[in-house]
């Protein structure tokens, strides 16, 4: 479907979503715990402020059966979800008995389900993606636009790059169209993809960037300071280190192209290096840099602050200060989940690999939450050159998966974590390139096997 047809089938939709609000009294709204779920929930979260409408928000790590069971013996006649429902509509439809449930997801839908009180709003529905296309929160923003909310524009693109959506470095299918808004309060640069590009000085961002490695630079600040001087930048302006964002164009391209001098001897395609960046208009340091304020949220989601990226994305200034404290605190457990990973490499029973995947057995060591963080940086590094990188972890009642697909390779990785999860009582699902699940303690040989199976398919 066009996107044009797309987006006349969303003002259908939004008379519906307008109908089930308008005979609501107080709405249960749940919201999925990552960037993207924050930034869904806000956009909506604001929609339902601007019309006085009484909500009851909650963030959530999945929906499984027992958190919908709990839902049900609450109170309400109307549910909101966002970023996450669609993947669990078999389960949700026990919801409709109580009244209207309202799904805004992109996630792909695990059964078609037509009944008067729901609607479901989902991309997939019209053959468009929403691993690549359209993330929840630019779905949030084009359906609240038609009721003139205004100034999300950052907060649909924060959304997106946490969800990994960016296509060679840049935002495709419906999620560019939102640079285009004419109320857009996002500028794009293209420039180098660092984290801290906004908010740290230069140095300390070559020095500890997880994105690219640099060789004679990376871990060691000192070189950095030496390499920045052999290539004639001044990392000061008066007293103050200068960050990436602080550099004149020329400058920039300098840096660049000494970073790709130092790279030479890599085989990864140097322009990998470069890639849009997304300025966020009034706001300072990492507010004002789309990919470090998606980081600060997935680190508020995924360290069970989801309080505070909810109350970052509303605006509020005040959680900004917490906020310090957390991002470095995320950046502390993905070094030493990635430390753990460099001492464990050459372990076959902890790092098993085969002619497409590689497989992490995180157990106890890596923390449930940050096992997915992990697989995405190893999916997009050059370490092992494979297609396929899964990641285990101890959870609470069983084994988190997390499945990544890391090349062109041909894959649909939601499809086979569900059924391979299913075949172990489990549960999963996702998108295309990124998805997870739930497998019972223990089974996580068993899963590489049948797993195996559905990579030779
Ligand atoms: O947890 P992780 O980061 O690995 O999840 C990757 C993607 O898979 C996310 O978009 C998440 O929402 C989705 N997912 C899912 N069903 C699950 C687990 C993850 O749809 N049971």
């Amino acid at each position: 479907m066009s996107y044009e047809q797309f987006f006349l089938e969303l003002e259908r939709e939004s008379l519906k979503v307008v109908a089930a609000l308008n005979k609501a009294e107080t709405i249960r709204f749940i919201s999925h715990l990552d960037a993207d779920g924050l930034c869904s929930a806000a956009i909506l979260a604001k929609l339902l402020l601007k019309y006085n409408r009484a909500f009851h928000l909650s963030i959530v790590k999945q929906l499984d059966s027992a958190t919908i069971e709990a839902l049900k013996k609450e109170n309400y006649n109307t549910y909101l979800f966002t970023d996450i429902g669609s993947g669990q509509l078999s389960a949700i439809e026990s919801l409709l008995e109580k009244g209207n449930v309202i799904v805004i997801d992109h996630h792909p839908p695990d059964k078609e389900v037509e009944h008067p009180n729901l609607v479901h709003i989902n991309p997939h529905k019209y053959n468009i993606d929403g691993g690549s296309e359209i993330s929840a929160s630019t779905l949030s923003y084009f359906l609240t636009k038609l009721f003139g909310l205004p100034n999300s524009e950052h907060l649909a693109v924060i959304g997106t790059i946490g969800d990994t959506q960016e296509e060679e470095g840049q935002l495709a299918g419906i999620n560019g169209i939102i640079l285009k808004e004419k109320s857009a309060n996002v500028e794009v640069r293209k420039g180098l993809r660092a984290f801290g590009r906004a908010s740290k000085p230069i140095h300390k961002t070559l020095a500890y960037s997880t994105e690219h490695h640099i060789p004679g630079v990376s871990g060691d600040e000192s070189s950095a300071i030496q390499f920045l001087s052999e290539i004639g930048l001044e990392i000061k302006n008066g007293d103050k280190f200068r960050s990436i964002n602080d550099l004149s164009e020329e400058e920039e391209k300098k840096l660049i192209t000494g970073i790709i001098m130092r790279r030479i001897d890599s085989t990864d395609n140097p322009e990998k290096i470069v890639g849009d960046s997304y300025i966020i208009k009034n706001q300072d340091g990492t507010l004002s840099d789309a990919h470090e304020f998606a980081t600060l949220l997935n680190s508020c989601g995924r360290q069970a602050t989801q309080s505070i990226g909810l109350m970052l994305c509303l605006g509020d200034k005040n959680a900004v200060k917490a906020s310090n404290e957390l991002i470095a605190s995320y950046r502390r457990k993905i070094t030493k989940a990635l430390r753990w990973f460099d001492s464990k490499k050459d372990d076959p029973s902890v790092i098993v690999q085969t002619e497409r995947a590689v497989y992490i057995k995180g157990k106890k060591e890596i923390d449930d939450t940050m096992i997915g963080t992990i697989c995405s940086i190893k999916a997009s590094s050059d370490d092992f050159k494979k297609d396929v990188i899964i990641g285990f972890a101890d959870s609470d009642n069983g084994v988190k998966v997390s499945g990544r697909v890391a090349s062109d390779f041909d894959f649909n990785m939601g499809e086979a974590i569900k059924l391979v999860s299913g075949r172990f009582n489990g549960e999963g699902g996702g998108h295309e390139k990124a998805a997870g699940g739930k497998i019972p303690f223990g089974s996580e040989d068993l899963f590489i096997a049948e797993f195996e199976k559905q990579l030779k398919i």
